[in-house]
């Protein structure tokens, strides 16, 4: 398994730039490129609640709109008990660039999962 210290560092960082004044629940997402560009993302909180962008797709659309979506790796990192798994949206998005992207799971302790997308979303929606 490939080695995530430095995507970890990165997710961890974008944290710090979460607007999260309703859940006060900040999350950090960073996404690791197949030509090894790292693109992050924060947690933005609306007013009207519904609005709220995880950061994991803050960190997903950044990528695709600087024209990269080969994704080969994202890390979530949040200051929970045990690694904070991303949200069924978030697999959704994801799994429309790579279904089987890594997916990196990590406490602000250090606890850490890694997953693929693939046993985090199977039988996921594909076609219509
Ligand atoms: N959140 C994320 O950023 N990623 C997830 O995968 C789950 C939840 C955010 C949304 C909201 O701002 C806060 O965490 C509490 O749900």
């Amino acid at each position: 398994m490939k080695d995530f210290t430095g995507l970890l560092k990165a997710a961890a960082a974008a944290r710090r730039h979460a607007y999260a004044p309703y859940s006060r629940f900040p999350v950090g997402a960073a996404l690791q490129t197949a030509g090894g560009k790292i693109f992050t993302g924060c947690n933005i909180e609306n007013v009207s609640f519904g609005l709220t962008v995880c950061a994991e797709r803050v960190a997903v659309f950044t990528a695709v709109a600087a024209g990269q979506k080969e994704l080969a790796a994202l890390a979530l990192v949040a200051d929970t008990p045990e690694p904070p798994m991303p949200c069924g949206a978030c697999r959704q998005v994801l799994h429309e660039f790579n279904p089987t992207i890594w997916i990196v799971c990590a406490g602000l302790n250090g606890k850490k999962r890694i997953f693929r997308l693939s046993e985090l979303l199977p039988e996921a929606f594909t076609e219509f």
